[in-house]
Parts: C-alpha cells; structure tokens; sequence
C-alpha cells in the first residue's frame, strides 16, 4: 500500500490506551482551558485520525508561513494549508505561558468536552497584515463574503501551537458511527477487501449523475481496484445539504448502481474551507494518508461562487515538484448529460456540443428542490432524487 505522506507509518495523534486517556482527562481538570473554534476542533479530529500524517500539532508562525507562502514547511514537507489553532488573544487565560500545557474544548459539543491537551511551544500574535496576507495565499481571496474566509479570520489573531495529544473524536464518531473513519481504519479495510489501486472521492454534495460517471470513469481509466467515497462530515456554508441526508443519498446510489464490493463509503471529520486549488491539495495529502493510489478531481473542486476557475484545482498540481506527492490525481473533464449520446458524458471525450448538453447546477438543484419540483432523471438517480426530495419536504413543513 501507499506509505502516508512524509512517514512510513501513520501518526494519529489520538490517544488509543484507555487509561491513558482517562489520566489525561483528569489531569485536563486542572489545566487552563481554551475554547477551539470549529476549524481548529475539526483540526484537531484530523490529526487525531491520522489523515494529518506526519504533523505532530498545530503550526507555529513560521510554520504557517511557510505554507501559506509557498506550500511547504520549514524541513520541505510539502503542506497546502496552515493546520493552526488560532484564538481571540482577548479572552487567553492569563496563566497560558510558553512551556505550559492547555485544554482544548470542543465548542460543537453540548457541555464543552475536552478535545485535546496541547503542550504551547509557542504563543504568538500575528498582526492584521499578517493574517491578511496568509489569507490572501491561502484562499486566493480576502472577501469577507467567501465562507471559508469568513470562519478563518473569525478564529483570531493569536496562534496557539505546539503538540498535540487527541483525547475524542468530537461529534463524529457519535452521529456518524457506520461512516466516520480513521485514516488507521481504512487503511486495514482497504488492506482487508485485498484491493491495491484505490480511487478517492472527495464529496460535500449528494452524488448526482456527475459525480456517479465521474467515479466510475476513474476507476475503469486508472485500473482501480475500488472506489473509496469519502464524504466531509463536518461544517458547511448556509444551504448546503446536511450530511446524514447525503449519506443516505449515497448509500443509495451505491447498492442500486454499483457492483457489490467495488466501492467503499465513509466520512472524515473536518470542516469545508472552501479554499479551492489549496484544498485539493490537501484532500490529496490525506487520501495518501488513508492508503488511496489516487484522487479524482474534476470541476471547480472545493469551490464557491467564482472565486476559482473552474480548473484551477488541478492546474495546481502541475507545480508541486516531482516525488513530493505520491498519489496520482485523476483529472476529470466537466461532465454533463447528453442528449444526444443518452447518458453522462466528459465533455472531452463527447464529439456533441453545448446545445447537447444539460448542464444542471448545485444552486439550481436546491432551488428545484427547495420548491417541491422533482429532479430531472438525466440529472439524479430517482432514488437518490427520492431521499433528497424527502429531505426538502420535512424541512418545508
Ligand atoms: S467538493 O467541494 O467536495 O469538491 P462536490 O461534492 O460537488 O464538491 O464535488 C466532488 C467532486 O466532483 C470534485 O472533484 C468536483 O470537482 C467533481 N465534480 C462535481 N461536479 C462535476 C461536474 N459536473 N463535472 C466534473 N466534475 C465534477
């Protein structure tokens, strides 16, 4: 199998003994305590999972720097976005020093839990044009209106870093257990189904006709032995789907139209950045870290809005220098039904044109929904269009 990115073996930062944890617990009774943001909780699940592999904590400032600026750390580990613990300086317990241990609490969780105890190696203030200029590298954008902008630069301006010891897996293990998994956890399923070549899709969406060709294009065009189908479980802008809905939907496309055992579906604990060509790269590092040969991305991959174009996220693995990334990316073309040919089609392999095609998007299918109207055939499957459709009358009534 694959190695993890930048290591021969995985690093989940979680603690797996028992009591351990429990000692670690109680002793976070008597530590300062700092209220994560949902981005830095999320953070904290991915490194206790293992897909942060080999990070050992949250970045200091020349560690964030150095990956905003040019996508690589300080030793020239190859890292997309900063993995930072950013808080209001304001409202730090004044015995927070250097050298000291702090509790983090979950803030999606009722009641606050600790989610991790991290050692400060650092603390450290970052001006307004320092922040400014990080999320101008990162997003492309510093438009309060993009969502991910607007989460990163309500975190704060003052980097908390150093290790970290993960003592939960936040709200994900419990409401997701037949589909949160660890980096760790598909790594031996993956080696237990016996498969070698293992395609990942990344998805924030219910799987619509696009995306199902999509996965199916990739797997029969890399030679895959599976597909893994690894859905965001965590925050999502205003609007978008709610993921125990698209895990239905997906679950559904899967037993009705793929063949048994050809594909894998679980979910990952981290919020949407919306960060576009840096997120890709991202979801890259961490399908190589969950033992996946290849990643699909296709079209405005982690978009929003037009903040990207609609290629930018592949064009940007055509920079990273060759072996500092050991999963292949799968290119996918903009994929569309065709009239003519009766099925989905990449528009690069189709010889029809634009008056051919239906082009269906995410917003207007909301829109559709959102109003009661069925989705086209051409477009969803009529089961999946079935859970979804579902979904939208519970939430209108
Ligand atoms: S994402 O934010 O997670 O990328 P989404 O779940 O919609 O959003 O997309 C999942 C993957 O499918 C991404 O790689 C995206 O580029 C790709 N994709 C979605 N729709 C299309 C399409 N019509 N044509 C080509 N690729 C698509």
């Amino acid at each position: 199998m694959i190695d993890p990115h930048g290591a021969r073996v995985l690093r989940p930062l979680f603690v797996e003994d028992h009591e351990e944890r429990g000692r670690l617990l109680d002793a976070a009774r008597g530590l300062p305590a700092v209220l994560l943001s949902s981005g830095a909780a999320a953070s904290a699940v991915m490194l206790g999972s293992g897909y942060f592999t080999p990070l050992g904590g949250f970045m200091n400032r020349v560690e964030a720097r150095g990956v905003a600026v040019d996508m690589h750390l300080p030793d020239g580990l190859l890292w997309p976005v900063p993995i930072v613990n950013l808080v209001p300086g304001a409202g730090l317990p004044a015995s927070l020093r250097t050298g000291s241990r702090v509790a983090l609490l979950d803030p999606n969780v009722d009641g606050n839990p600790v989610l991790a105890i991290q050692e400060l190696t650092a603390i450290e203030t970052l001006p307004p044009d320092e922040l400014e200029s990080m999320t101008q590298a990162v997003f492309g954008t510093t438009d309060p209106e993009h969502p991910g902008v607007a989460a990163f630069r309500a975190m704060g301006d003052t980097l908390l870093s150093g290790p970290v010891q993960v003592l939960g897996t936040s709200y994900f293990r419990r409401d997701f257990p037949d589909t949160f998994r660890t980096a760790g956890e598909l790594r031996a399923e993956i080696a237990n189904r016996g498969w070698d070549k293992v395609v990942a899709f990344q998805t924030r969406n219910p799987m619509h006709r696009a995306h199902e060709e999509l996965c199916r294009m990739a797997q029969q065009q890399t030679g895959a032995d599976g597909i893994l189908i690894h859905m965001l479980l965590g925050q999502l802008k205003a609007g978008d789907i709610p993921a125990a809905v698209r895990d239905a939907a997906i679950r559904t496309m899967v037993e009705l139209y793929f063949p048994a055992n050809t594909v894998l579906i679980a979910g990952y604990g981290f919020d949407m950045l919306y960060a576009g060509p840096r997120e890709a790269v991202l979801h890259a590092i961490f399908r190589q870290n969950c033992g996946c040969s290849h990643l699909i991305v296709g079209r405005d991959h982690a978009g929003v809005g037009d903040y990207y174009g609609p290629f930018d996220a592949q064009a940007i693995f055509d920079d990273i220098p060759a072996g500092e990334l050991a999963i292949e990316i799968f290119r996918g073309d903009h994929t569309v039904w065709c009239n003519r040919c009766e099925q989905v089609v990449m528009m690069r392999d189709c010889p029809h044109g634009k008056e051919d095609y239906l082009f269906l998007s995410g917003t207007q299918v909301r829109d559709m929904l959102g109003a009661g109207k069925p989705l086209p055939a051409e477009f969803a499957r009529p089961e999946v269009a079935e859970v979804l459709m579902e979904y939208y009358r519970v939430v209108a009534s």
